[in-house]
């Protein structure tokens, strides 16, 4: 064991606060480059009084948690910018808050969470795409778990049947890498020599994405969702994944998506704002069919038979006549169905690199769930808004309660 996970299992001993630690533990994994900064950032956490509050169960009155994370995160972002030339730029950005208080920066008219900016910079700068190239594309919390099972079993069924897949024991967000935070978070340069097709992942708008995939001939898919559910589905993520919540489908609504909801308003939320992050997929969609495949979540849940020939068929891996006799679509679609990638052990109890449970990417796989947490009034506004700036695109969507 090297000495950088020594020193984090020993303060781990010494932290006894799950919840925080686990929290901090996801962010520094994630944004920082080097060992040397990540102890600084370590003993600035452990210097600050917001932070020793929180640790300690005596103090009084406790600090609010989302206080102390939102805080820890501005503390890890500044030292991590700090360390390169990066830093005088990002710092100049317009700066926003997410569902849990965490920065979100605007650059290139999107919203950033801010300890995945660098990722997002260098993967629109380096990252270079090869023709027979897969990018899956989405908005966080529209069904890109699914897709990317979905891909991955259409374009490798003549390796493995789905009795062999290895979605039965890796996570479907292993087999396919965010680009952003996954590969060029960590490295300007990532290991990107896997075997034909690659299939990789991004969130970022298409106006954004680097021009070697807009001008090779690499597919693009992309999945959205009604921005109803969309929201609701990306406000129990953030909430979950800073309490620390291990079954995301239990959880209950609270006030925090109050104070939320004025910044989705103003299209400000991860990856956002929704409008722009379709539109500009959508528009790609039309102009080059054969180079962008739109599909929505709600469609999947309605036909995902039809709905995966589509893709199939769109990816140049049309199912054959006796494949399709010998039920090799219904069998693609068992196996990335909710319910039976939700109940892999993988994806019950396995935990990402970041520190992030698997089960955080399953929670009820349905339609309609923002009814239980928007008011009719917040829905209303919401849609509206949503239908000015789509108004005239040809884009809808259909809402289910
Ligand atoms: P809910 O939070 O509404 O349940 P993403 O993969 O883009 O992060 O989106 C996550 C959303 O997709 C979550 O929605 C999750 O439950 C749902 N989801 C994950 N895997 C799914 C699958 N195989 N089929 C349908 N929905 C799925």
């Amino acid at each position: 064991m090297n000495a950088w996970r020594a020193f984090l299992l020993m303060l781990e001993k010494i932290i006894n606060h799950v919840n925080v630690f686990s929290y901090i533990k996801m962010v520094i994994d994630t944004i920082l480059p080097t060992q040397a900064s990540a102890c600084r950032v370590y003993y600035n956490l452990l210097c600050s009084e917001s932070f020793r509050r929180a640790i300690d169960p005596s103090s009084s009155p406790p600090a609010p948690f989302l206080t102390v994370s939102h805080t820890i995160t501005i503390i890890i972002f500044m030292e991590t910018v700090k360390e390169d030339n990066l830093q005088e730029f990002l710092l100049t950005l317009p700066s926003e808050k997410n569902w849990d208080g965490t920065p979100l920066l605007l650059f290139n008219e999107t919203w950033y969470p801010a300890n995945s900016i660098r990722g997002a910079v260098s993967f629109q700068q380096n990252f270079r795409a090869q023709d027979s190239d897969i990018i899956l594309a989405s908005m966080p919390k529209s069904g890109t778990t699914w897709l990317k099972a979905l891909t991955f079993s259409v374009v490798s069924r003549d390796r493995y049947s789905p009795k062999e897949s290895p979605l039965i024991t890796a996570p479907p967000h292993e087999l396919v890498p965010f680009l952003e935070v996954d590969l060029y978070l960590k490295s300007q340069n990532p290991d990107l020599d896997f075997p034909p097709p690659r299939i990789l992942s991004c969130h970022t708008h298409y106006t954004s994405l680097p021009q070697s995939i807009r001008d090779s001939n690499c597919k693009i898919v992309y999945v959205c969702r009604n921005p109803l559910d969309q929201a609701v589905s990306d406000f129990v993520f953030v909430r979950n994944r800073v309490s620390g919540i291990a079954n995301p489908s239990s959880s209950s609504s609270s006030s925090l998506i109050d104070e939320g909801f004025e910044n989705i308003c103003r299209g400000v939320q991860s990856y956002g704002p929704f409008w722009n992050n379709v539109l500009s997929y959508w528009k790609a969609s039309l102009e080059r069919p054969d180079k962008v495949l739109f599909l929505k979540y709600e469609d999947l849940k309605e036909d995902i038979i039809l709905n995966l020939k589509r893709l199939a068929e769109f990816l140049g891996f049309p199912f054959t006549e006796e494949e399709e006799k010998e039920g090799v679509i219904e069998e693609i679609s068992r196996l990335c169905s909710f319910d039976n990638l939700k109940d892999l052990e993988v994806n019950k109890n396995g935990v990402r690199p970041s520190g992030m449970r698997n089960s955080a990417f399953f929670r009820k796989g349905e339609t309609g769930d923002w009814g239980n947490h928007l008011s009719p009034s917040m829905a209303e506004r919401f849609w509206k808004i949503v239908e000015e700036k789509l108004d005239g695109s040809g884009l809808t969507f259909k809402i289910s309660q």
